[in-house]
């Protein structure tokens, strides 16, 4: 199911996102996006397309402090069921913010409804939210009004092949084993880091650690001591640094020279390249290697990719 999730992924960017309600709706330039795990990574990916784009991401119960009334409220569950989510939904309520709601159903649809609320309802392609990114880049780019976002998105669902990343996806994964992943890119590209950690979080059920250039200089890398005991600690770490043409040529040097360092003392840190001749392009390549990468290593750890019992068993218990 993972794999048919993945190798289907193309397919997600062909969806046409309607907003229901759509006299409610109000096109705003300035955004609050609420969603937890896998209904808030698209948010991030947009900023790296355009970085001006004025988004607040909130990861938790409510809403940001502060005056919102120039901002649309972007509530985004693809269950509909989550808790923060929900409370966020009823705090833009009570405070009469402009909202729109981002859902495949739940009680997050009924709320819309029962409030005349706009939302884009997706459909349930009864994949996990991780791999719904697809849809939740189409939703979110209407909620934005971002035409442009739209067009080139779905100009690449003929061209975009997932499989093409595979043999990349599974070579990463063959270093990852018996690893802690360690992922590192700039900070431009850091919430295409945290889409790597999530999918490896979630599919190949590993604990993954990441950082961003140029921070980690100055603090992370002093925690790797090759000198003592503790070098069977950072034994452990497979370094993953995910490098882009596009960043600050000296964000690039510090990549290679802190590669070179790492290797120097006897850590393992590989270079990859995020591949593509386009911001969206970078960005789905990067993901697809991401998703590939976390399947293979979920089956040489013989484990299933398609459960997050953890995170259901949690839910129920705090309800
Ligand atoms: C990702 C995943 C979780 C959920 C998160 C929020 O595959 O399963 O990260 O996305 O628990 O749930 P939803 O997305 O339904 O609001």
């Amino acid at each position: 199911m993972a794999r048919e999730s993945i190798e289907s992924f193309s397919k997600q960017l062909e969806y046409e996102p309607q907003i229901e309600n759509a006299d409610n709706f109000k096109t705003k330039d300035k955004f609050v996006v609420v969603g937890m795990g896998g209904s808030n990574l698209t948010p991030g990916l947009f900023q790296i397309w355009k970085p001006e784009l004025d988004v607040l991401i909130h990861k938790d119960y409510g809403l940001p402090e502060g005056d919102l009334k120039d901002r649309l409220v972007i509530v985004s569950s693809y269950s509909g069921k989550t808790e923060e989510a929900l409370d966020a939904f009823n705090v833009a309520l009570e405070r009469k913010l402009d909202m729109v709601a981002i859902t495949t159903g739940g009680k997050l649809l009924d709320m819309a409804k029962e409030n005349n609320v706009p939302h884009v309802l997706m459909p349930d392609i009864g994949v996990h939210p991780r791999f719904a990114v697809g849809l939740s880049l189409m939703a979110m780019a209407k909620a934005f009004s971002e035409e442009n976002a739209l067009k080139d998105l779905k100009s690449l669902a003929g061209s975009f092949d997932p499989a093409d990343y595979e043999e990349k996806g599974k070579q990463i994964a063959e270093k990852l084993k018996d690893k802690i992943p360690v992922i590192y890119s700039s900070r431009t590209n850091s919430p295409l880091v945290y889409c790597w950690k999530v999918k490896f979080n979630e599919s190949a059920k590993t604990p993954v650690s990441y950082n961003v250039f140029p921070e980690l200089n100055h603090t992370e890398m002093a925690g790797l001591d090759s000198e003592s005991s503790k070098k069977l600690l950072a034994d452990k770490l497979q370094f993953i640094f995910l490098k882009d043409s596009d960043d600050d040529d000296r964000i690039q040097k510090r990549f290679d020279v802190t590669a070179k360092l790492y290797q120097d003392r006897g850590f393992s840190a590989e270079i990859v390249e995020i591949e593509g001749d386009s911001k969206w392009k970078k960005i789905l390549s990067s993901l697809l290697t991401a998703d590939w990468a976390s399947l293979h290593l979920a089956e040489m750890y013989g484990v299933n990719a398609e459960d997050t019992s953890m995170i259901e068993d949690f839910k129920k218990s705090i309800i």
